[in-house]
């Protein structure tokens, strides 16, 4: 079942997953696969469009590569993005024109078990993933060859799910072609401010809180953030799932919504629950004690979560709006606190930083939008926050963030065609953004760094020092002959 939803200047087709329990797919072992340079030949049109002013590169993962500045030419992405619990592609164009968006959303299954279930949501990517890249084509009245490249979530992210994407991303590009760009997705939850606020410049601040993280960043140019904070334990969407799923709300736009909606009802100040992290003096994160608090509050007023809201007696409701109001109150400014402390930082690293982006699925919240608007207008930035549809999980982000990695020359070459469907895949679970900002690091600090992937921008970092050690000496030698 497809129905359109209003967007900013195309509609987001969503697809209604219909849950067959029945349904199982094979998932094989997997080997591993080494990004090559493929010598057959590439589309005509993907060098053509090209700036002459091109170098050579050292990209991603090792494997050197044409380096090119393409601008002024209009390059068509198609964006995929598996990392969780929504199916999501669109096809954006580098003028960011938004030509299609489809998102297919596991909502069920969230409500059914309260939670992403990883091998559930994994089925659930498998049994549309096909349908979803097909209906972003269609809506954009395009087909693969009219692409310029492929990008799709690589991480982080739940590994048996941003494998779907991937595989899929493989295979288009693979098939057609098309030089195949990989995608931090947290990234992609800040790049896409850009498109929305076409004067965003760097450097920026961006405050990023969806349901498995909660950061601060400094993006000092495209690939080159600091991180000046992270959770601990718990990001902020965490808690809003949890509280709406303890106090018997409807969860199938995800429990965010629901407390959103009932706090309006509610005293925030009704119940006292503790700001977290108040006496450290950094820009760290925890949400982990406040869900504690809030369970015991709705323990103590013996709410009955299986009793739903609308069943609710008028008491019995007013007590859950009061336990929501105050939880989101508690919540948002434990992110104003810590904002407020990063918009100093940065604006010592950074004095020329304006805007403070604030994206991921919990920036929807009108409340969170309004209080730290407030928060940054006090400091004199400006706040830049995509549209709800932009900031929840989507394929827009996808594209565009590959677009704009793309420009500077930032892809992989096509995979083979006919990749083996056991070939195992650069996923990355665990990635984060940037280097973590050393004055700011905190004794609370969770030491849960074991199998992490090199961050993102030490990554281009090293791929940067090395074209510049060794291709592109060489290159400038040449011309200046
Ligand atoms: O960015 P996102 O769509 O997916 C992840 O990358 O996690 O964020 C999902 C999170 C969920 O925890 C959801 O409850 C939360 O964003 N969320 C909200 C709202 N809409 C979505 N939280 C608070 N208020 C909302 N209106
Ligand atoms: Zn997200």
């Amino acid at each position: 079942m497809v129905s359109l939803l209003p967007n900013l200047s195309s509609p987001i087709s969503r697809l209604s997953l219909l849950w067959r329990p029945s349904l199982h797919f094979t998932i094989k072992s997997t080997t591993k696969l080494q990004f090559q340079l493929h010598e057959k030949a590439v589309k005509p049109q993907w060098f053509k469009s090209f700036s002459p002013y091109c170098s050579v590169s050292n990209l991603s993962m090792g494997q050197t590569q044409k380096q090119m500045l393409v601008e002024n030419e209009n390059l068509v992405v198609l964006g995929i993005e598996t990392s969780c619990d929504d199916t999501a592609a669109a096809v954006v164009n580098s003028n960011g024109e938004i030509l299609s968006q489809v998102i297919s959303s596991q909502a069920e299954l969230l409500a059914r078990y309260g939670g992403v279930a990883p091998k559930m949501a994994e089925e659930a990517h498998a049994l549309v993933i096909d349908q979803v890249v097909q209906e972003a084509l269609d809506k954009a009245n395009l087909t693969e060859r009219d692409l310029t490249a492929v990008a799709v979530t690589i991480g982080p992210g739940l590994s048996l799910c941003l494998r779907i994407g991937v595989r899929k991303a493989r295979k288009v590009a693979g098939s057609h072609n098309l030089p195949l760009v990989g995608v931090h997705h947290m990234e992609a939850h800040t790049l896409v401010a850009r498109l929305v606020e076409r004067e965003l410049q760097f450097p920026f601040m961006a405050l990023l809180v969806s349901g498995g993280h909660n950061l601060l960043i400094l993006a000092r140019d495209l690939g080159d953030y600091i991180q000046l904070g992270t959770t601990i334990d718990d990001a902020i969407g965490e808690a809003y799932d949890k509280t709406a799923k303890w106090l018997g709300l409807d969860m199938r736009r995800s429990g965010g919504p629901a407390v959103e909606e009932l706090a309006r009802e509610g005293d925030a100040k009704s119940v006292k629950f503790k700001v977290p992290m108040k006496q450290h003096k950094d820009c760290n994160f925890s949400y982990a004690g406040l869900k504690t608090q809030v369970r015991l509050a709705i323990e103590a007023k013996r709410i009955n979560a299986e009793i739903s809201l609308a069943s609710a007696s008028d008491e019995e409701r007013q007590a859950r709006a009061d336990i929501a109001a105050s939880f989101q109150r508690v919540a948002v400014l434990h992110l104003e606190e810590k904002c407020e402390r990063a918009i100093e930082w940065a604006l010592n690293i950074e004095p020329s930083i304006n805007h403070l982006v604030v994206s991921g699925g919990v920036a929807s919240n009108k409340y969170v939008r309004a209080r730290l608007d407030e928060v940054v207008n006090r400091k004199g930035l400006k706040l830049v926050c995509p549209p709800p549809s932009l900031c929840t999980d989507n394929g827009v982000m996808v594209a565009w963030t590959g677009i704009e990695h793309f420009r500077l020359g930032r892809f992989d070459l096509p995979p083979p065609v006919n990749e083996p469907e056991d070939a195992v895949l650069d996923l990355r679970p665990r990635w984060p953004l940037g280097e973590e900002y050393a004055e700011g690091k905190s004794e609370a600090r969770s030491m849960r760094t074991a199998r992490m992937h090199p961050s993102l921008t030490s990554l281009i970092k090293a791929s940067i020092n090395f074209t510049n050690g060794s291709n592109l000496r060489g290159l400038v030698n040449k011309s200046a002959t």
